[in-house]
């Protein structure tokens, strides 16, 4: 509350919301904010993906030109993904650019979507495909706030977190591998260590680059099959971290079958994963994926992207290359791989 309240610094505060955490978390943030003499105005919107388009946009807009908000002021986003994507767009757009603070109260959101600049909404032929970069003036996340989360949402956010220590920290991954099951019980000390661990890394790697030229890329491990997944199965019934998760193993096998990476630490990352309970194979993934469907959802992108599909893979916990010559034959077999029968062991007790 001190640090939001710093953040602000006595501008006027549009607070915006869904209609899940308005009741969950929202009300009383704004009761506080009002309390400590900020003055503050809420909008809560439908959630759902669905509602993460133009027309909640334009909604907002209308809704923020009948306030008194000026370009000095703040637009503050409460909630998950959504609200954070959609919220840091209606902002970018709003007087040409009004500064935003993100509070996600989704594992998912804090470790991931709440940092990084890239805002947009969904349109009927392609997510994100309407957005831009506008970077949030601070994200401050409260771990207390995902007490709230089932399971499934907190592993969902965990394969993100667990993508960020294969990429960039073995140190970050050994946290995951000791303290998952603290994580999973939202446990506040585990939680707040490794929220801060992986903001810490994807701010470093935005940094490096903001408007996502290449220097970023490796935050797109498991993004390439788990993007296929996710279209496949007409984005819901996989989440997406879950889809994150499937598409790194695919890509850790990968990358292991061209002998760039080691069995060992292979095991390690599908190990990792299939232990806190998200998916590594077609027979764990939430609904049933057909591969010769998803092999082909990739060839589509690679149409599109001038014939090449970029994949991030794993050489090592920590480091990763970029190869733009994986064929359909490599991917089909890591997407069909059965997994190693002690994970599946793992998994299931
Ligand atoms: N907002 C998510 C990102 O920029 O990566």
């Amino acid at each position: 509350m001190r640090r939001l309240c710093e953040d602000i610094d006595g501008r006027r505060v549009a607070l915006i919301t869904d209609d899940t955490v308005v009741a969950l978390h929202a009300n009383r943030l704004a009761e506080k904010l009002a309390r400590e003499g900020v003055p503050v105005t809420l909008r809560a919107f439908e959630s759902g993906e669905e509602n993460k388009s133009l027309r909640t946009a334009a909604d907002l807009w209308d809704w923020l030109a009948g306030t008194e908000l000026t370009r000095r002021d703040i637009v503050l986003g409460v909630g998950g993904g959504v609200v954070i994507d959609t919220v840091g767009w209606v902002a970018s757009a709003y007087m040409r650019g009004l500064p935003y603070i993100n509070v996600p109260t989704t594992l998912l959101a804090q470790v991931d979507a709440a940092l990084g600049g890239k805002v947009a909404v969904d349109h009927s032929t392609a997510k994100n495909l309407i957005g831009s970069f506008h970077q949030p003036k601070a994200v401050v996340s409260n771990v207390g706030y995902l007490s709230t989360l089932d399971k499934r949402q907190l592993r969902a956010g965990l394969a993100e977190a667990i993508k960020k220590g294969i990429i960039a920290s073995p140190d970050l991954f050994a946290l995951i591998e000791q303290r998952h099951p603290a994580i999973l019980s939202a446990d506040v000390a585990a939680t707040m260590t490794l929220v801060r661990a992986a903001s810490a890394i994807k701010c470093r790697l935005v940094a490096k680059d903001p408007y996502e030229e290449d220097l970023r890329r490796p935050l797109n491990l498991g993004h390439t099959v788990g993007h296929a997944v996710e279209t496949v199965t007409g984005y819901g019934p996989v989440l997406h971290g879950e889809a994150v998760a499937f598409g790194t193993a695919c890509a850790a096998r990968i990358a292991e079958a061209r002998g760039l990476l080691d069995a060992r630490t292979r095991q390690r990352i599908t190990g990792l994963l299939a232990t806190v309970g998200l998916p590594t194979t077609l027979d764990t993934l939430p609904a049933r994926v057909d591969p010769a469907r998803t092999v082909a959802a990739l060839g589509q992108i690679r149409k599109i992207r001038d014939g090449r599909l970029r994949f991030v893979l794993p050489v090592g916990l920590g480091e990763t290359v970029i190869a733009d010559d994986v064929s359909d034959r490599e991917i089909h077999a890591a997407v069909t791989h059965r997994g190693d029968g002690a994970h599946r062991q793992r998994t299931a007790a």
